[in-house]
């Protein structure tokens, strides 16, 4: 039988490659680092070799379609398929940058939630049985859906929306910040919590397919916060370490063989949280 392997986006830096570390510990089989910059994964590789640890590494830039089918191609030919995805890869305007507003929505939700969505497309068809998915979301996805409008809400939290409504919402807050009319259509100023609210969606309605088209695989599927975590991208004045972010999301990437919950769910600090 092929060897079991973990794959985490993103993993060259931060809550990644803290992640990646707490698999090598934990994760019966091979664990990848990928990262969209081959120096800056190589690197990351060599710190965690330095600590005694065994990664491999694959190259992997979740913004490039073909960067996704190469690297899906590759676990699929070697592995027969992907035991552990972990989409951590993440990207975030800092407060003060002056960038139009508009063009921050454009590019945060092009990584932080089409790219991830293009990722799931690619690799949800080569998640072996038994597989875990944990999509790495945030609690401001969670705030931002408390300050949509009422109509929006119910949209998100509700058990029938498609992923194809999903994808015109997210479509339609970039458009509408083109013409300055979010607030009017219900939108909070968050083009970052527009993203991770969609990303989250996007795993509750995954998960809900997962379960309808093959019940039979036990696979899990979950969105997760990392906590406020000190990072390149949240600074240094947060809370956790990088490894104590990579609790949650490595705790739902080494959920027991025969589990069945949670699937489908919102979890911070190993806890369901409602949505
Ligand atoms: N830090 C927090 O407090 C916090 C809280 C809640 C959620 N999160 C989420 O946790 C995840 C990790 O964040 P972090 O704090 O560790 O951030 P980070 O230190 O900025 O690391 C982000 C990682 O994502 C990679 N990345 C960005 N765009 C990519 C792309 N197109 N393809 C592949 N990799 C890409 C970056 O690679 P490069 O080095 O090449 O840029 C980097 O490795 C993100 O999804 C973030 O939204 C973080």
């Amino acid at each position: 039988m092929a060897n079991r392997v973990a794959v985490v986006t993103g993993s060259n830096k931060g809550i990644g490659l803290a992640i990646v570390r707490a698999l090598c510990q934990q994760f019966p089989g091979d664990v990848y680092v990928t990262a969209r910059d081959v120096g800056r994964g190589q690197e990351a590789v060599a710190s965690l070799v330095s600590e005694g640890l065994k990664p491999k590494f694959h190259q992997l830039d979740i913004n490039d379609l073909n960067s996704i089918t190469t690297a899906a191609d590759y676990f699929k030919e070697k592995y027969g398929g992907v035991d552990v995805l972990v989409n951590n890869a993440g990207i975030a305007f800092k407060v003060a940058d002056t960038t139009p507003f508009a063009v921050q929505a454009e590019v945060t939700l092009k990584t932080n939630f089409f790219a991830t969505r293009d990722m799931l497309t690619h690799f949800l068809p080569i998640i072996k049985a038994g597989g875990r998915v944990v999509n790495v979301s945030s609690f401001v996805g969670s705030r931002t859906l408390n300050q949509c409008s009422l109509a929006l809400q119910q949209r998100f939290r509700s058990e029938d929306i498609t992923e194809d409504e999903l994808v015109g919402l997210m479509q339609q807050f970039v458009d509408e910040t083109k013409k300055e009319q979010h607030k009017q259509g219900g939108w909070p100023e968050t083009a970052y919590g527009v993203s991770k609210m969609g990303l989250t969606t996007l795993s509750m309605i995954l998960a809900r397919r997962l379960s309808k088209e093959r019940p039979n695989d036990g696979i899990l599927l979950n969105a997760c916060c990392p906590g406020w975590v000190r990072t390149d991208m949240a600074g240094p004045k947060a809370p956790k370490s990088p490894d104590e972010g990579a609790v949650t999301p490595a705790y739902l990437a080494l959920m027991p063989p025969g589990a069945t919950e949670p699937h489908g769910k919102f979890v911070s600090e190993k806890e369901v949280q409602s949505w």
